[in-house]
């Protein structure tokens, strides 16, 4: 028995998202980082979901992406694939565990792989990152590549403003996005960059380009599941459209418990043995 027709549910792969590419159907994808979570955005229907290092952020509360664990993305990976079902499960390789060679960079994609179950990595830049793509895909892993706002790199921009707004910064983007594509990436993420830059990369590379505050002429878009739902509401940048108001929700739930705790309200006699 194949593993794509348990439960007669037609996994996600590579193949479904180029074929979703090439007949202009757009992809949707959302991060998630434990169980419950991704259990709803897989029966969704959600085409793909990314365990993302913004991990480091919505879940431990880190400024940055950068102190997030290899460890602790398998963690995070390994509770996610466990719910899902359809969708096609990405790791961001963390910070640190890719950049300083191509040999370390296949060692903590096996182990994603081989522990957490996931079925392709994520990393971050273009050029500079080739060898350790290269190296990562000869081992059968796909990979997905990262450009325009890279986080792993805050502190090399200085700020999470708009990349790739200049000439020379905009065509070393559509010159690492081809190289991602010729090394054999199966799909990018763009973030942050202007739409018509993001719109043009899409157009030259054939593999599917997924934004993130890259407009709408990209092949689908990704947002993060806590900033979505308005868990996180502190972080309200332009191309974030929120679509609940889930910190309102929480609360208020929180509050009335708490109320009807000290009002001797609840447990009633009904939810007692
Ligand atoms: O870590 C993450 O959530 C990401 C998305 C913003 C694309 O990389």
């Amino acid at each position: 028995m194949s593993v794509h027709s348990s439960a007669n549910i037609k996994r996600i792969t590579t193949h479904i998202l180029q074929e979703m590419k090439d007949r202009g159907e757009k992809i949707s994808m959302l991060t998630a980082y434990d169980y419950s979570m991704a259990k709803l955005v897989d029966a969704a229907g959600v085409d793909i979901i990314l365990v993302g290092d913004s991990a480091s952020n919505v879940m431990a509360g880190h400024e940055t992406t950068l102190p997030i664990t290899l460890d602790q993305m398998i963690y995070h990976a390994s509770a996610v694939v466990r719910a899902v079902k359809r969708s096609f499960v990405v790791i961001d390789i963390p910070f640190g565990s890719y950049q300083g060679n191509s040999s370390e960079a296949l060692r903590s994609a096996i182990r994603i792989m081989k522990e957490s179950g996931a079925h392709a990595v994520k990393v971050e830049g273009g050029a500079e990152i080739r060898e350790s793509v290269v190296r990562i895909l000869s081992a059968g892993v796909p990979v997905m590549g990262h450009l325009g706002l890279t986080p792993q790199s805050i502190y090399k921009f200085g700020t999470y403003t708009v990349r790739a707004k200049e000439k020379a910064e905009a065509e070393k983007l559509i010159e690492d996005a081809k190289i991602l594509e010729q090394c054999g990436c199966f799909a990018i993420v763009l973030e942050k960059i202007p739409a018509s830059l993001a719109t043009q990369v899409a157009q030259t590379v054939r593999i599917p380009v997924i934004g993130i505050g890259a407009g709408g002429g990209v092949d689908g878009q990704v947002l993060v599941m806590h900033d979505m739902l308005g868990i996180t509401q502190e972080f309200k940048p332009r191309f974030l459209r929120q679509y609940a108001d889930l910190q309102k929700i929480m609360t208020d739930a929180f509050t009335q418990y708490i109320q009807d705790v000290k009002s001797k309200d609840f447990p009633n006699d009904s939810e007692s043995y």
